[in-house]
């Protein structure tokens, strides 16, 4: 796979075709670090897998996949907006998502949310923290193997995606042996082993040892962990890594945190240039502000009190990382033309439907009156067959999206709405203004029709006591009646209305 950098990333799969951990250099599980701009970048620099942050599952269960078609990404989001995981096409064969768990079942149900947006789904069982362990989750389950047990023949058995799962060493050699002889048996893709004790810190030199002796005993593949600082600061260092820990495969966080092109082949480069490549993933991807500030400072380490550094630190938002300040407004202003370009009120053909991004707002048009209603007297007026209306709705969002068909075209609005009602609306105004009719805005040049109808409606309902009626049958596009056929495709419920007014 060529990338950005002009680099080449390996294939990666077993003859199954999914992702093979055999000889593969990774970037590490890291929160607040492991986001799409250093995931993507640690991609272009040459590693061949690379681990998101560590997700709980508890927050994961309540997201919704939502596909956002202007950034081209993935987003699984939370109830409050947040997006908790985001992802895009270029890493799909190469991320591993990273959960924290303690739940089997829990477990089953995040990692079949993302198992189709992902290359395989990792368990964290080395976190040491207290946020983690407190809940069973981490490092609590080194000391529940029946536990572990469970999760991962659970998520075996359950997804299509290898499963892996990341370790730290236990007190003694002969129980973490036998611990990883255990998690190989319910069938894991491969074992990432972090080469400390739960109650070591990064600063405690890595025991490769104990990797080199795990890799021994057992046949699936040992991803070593441990060796960022003491052993890994260049490209060369993770080939000494890879072979003094005895491993198949090498994971590296802080080395990469530091400098992500230390997965490149051709050499370290100049910090100053790595940050910049990954400020524009940051700003491409609208990657959160604060986020990428601690990757930024990251990256920067001892120069963090630099005057480059202060302003790095002193920004709020991705816009405000002044120093690259040329290619940000070059990046904006390409975002914005791109928004404006999808918002324009030019119709834009997709397949056989005329779009246009279109809104229905019931405030610009006045009480009794819709897009719909003049659409269908218009019809009338032409003696064409009237409008008819298919409605599809998304389970993402459970937003409404229509298609009018006029005169054996069709039309729809690339917007979608919170209810079908809008939705029609919405469709109706982009073929009145494809075909330009007058649609019954206020402020609108007089069609006639406005007067036609408030005329009708004092026939029809005499007082102004009948007002509420009158307005229901106005809105209601008079008597509608409605055939319902539902299809699912592509997990999109679709609704087809055939509706027929009764005049
Ligand atoms: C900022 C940061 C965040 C981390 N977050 C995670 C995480 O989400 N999941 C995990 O399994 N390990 C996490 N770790 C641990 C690393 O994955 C790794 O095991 C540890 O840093 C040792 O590797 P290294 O020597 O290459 O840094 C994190 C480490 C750092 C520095």
């Amino acid at each position: 796979m060529n990338d950005c950098c002009g680099l080449i990333n390996r294939t990666l799969t077993t003859m199954s075709g999914r992702l093979s951990f055999r000889n593969i250099t990774a970037l590490a599980p890291m929160v607040r670090v492991g986001t799409l701009p250093m995931r993507l970048l640690a991609l272009d620099y040459g590693a061949d897998v690379v681990y998101c942050e560590e997700l709980i599952d508890i927050k994961m269960v309540q997201c919704q996949r939502v596909v956002n078609e202007l950034l081209d990404t993935v987003d699984f989001v939370a109830p409050d907006d947040r997006v908790m995981f985001r992802t895009c096409e270029r890493e799909k064969d190469r991320v591993v998502f990273q959960m924290g768990t303690a739940d089997p079942d829990r477990a089953l149900t995040v990692a079949k949310l993302v198992e189709h947006d992902v290359a395989a789904i990792d368990v964290n069982m080395g976190c040491p923290k207290e946020y983690s362990t407190k809940g069973g989750m981490g490092a609590a389950l080194l000391s529940d193997p029946d536990k572990i047990e469970s999760i991962l023949r659970k998520l075996v058995g359950g997804v299509n995606k290898p499963v892996t799962c990341k370790i730290r060493i236990l007190p003694s050699l002969e129980d973490t042996i036998s611990l990883v002889k255990r998690i190989e048996k319910t069938g894991v893709a491969a074992i990432g082993v972090h080469g400390r004790f739960k109650e070591e810190r990064p600063r405690h030199p890595v025991h490769c040892d104990y990797i080199q002796a795990v890799a021994k005993a057992v046949s699936v593949p040992v991803i070593a962990n441990g060796g960022s600082l003491d052993l890994v600061k260049t490209y060369a260092d993770i080939e000494e890594f890879r072979k003094a820990s005895g491993a198949s495969s090498v994971m590296l966080a802080r080395a990469a945190m530091w400098n992500p092109s230390v997965f490149s082949p051709k050499g370290l480069l100049p910090v100053e240039t790595v940050m910049e490549e990954y400020l524009k993933y940051a700003i491409r991807y609208d990657n959160h502000a604060f986020n990428t500030k601690y990757c930024l400072c990251q990256m920067l380490r001892d120069k963090v009190e630099t005057p480059q550094g202060k302003l790095v630190q002193a920004a709020q938002t991705n816009a405000e990382f002044r120093f690259m300040r040329g290619f940000i407004e070059e990046q904006q202003a390409k975002r914005n033309a791109l928004q404006s370009h999808c918002l324009q009120d030019r119709p834009i053909m997709d397949g056989d439907v005329l779009t246009m991004a279109v809104k229905f707002e019931r405030r610009e048009y006045p009480p009794q009156i819709t897009p719909k209603m003049f659409l269908l007297e218009w019809s009338r007026k032409e003696k064409l067959e009237q409008p008819s209306y298919e409605t599809v709705q998304r389970t993402q969002d459970r937003a409404f999206q229509s298609t009018v068909t006029v005169a054996e075209k069709k039309y729809r609005s690339s917007l979608w709405e919170k209810s079908k009602k809008f939705a029609e609306q919405a469709a109706a105004i982009v073929c009145l203004r494809v075909l330009g009719i007058p649609e019954g805005r206020i402020g609108e040049e007089d069609s006639g029709l406005v007067c036609k109808r408030k005329r009708e409606m004092k026939g029809i309902n005499g007082s102004d006591e009948e007002g509420s009626k009158k307005r229901h049958l106005v809105d209601g596009q008079e008597e509608i009646k409605t055939t319902k056929t539902e299809s699912v495709t592509n997990g999109d419920c679709h609704t087809q209305n055939s509706e027929q007014t009764k005049s």
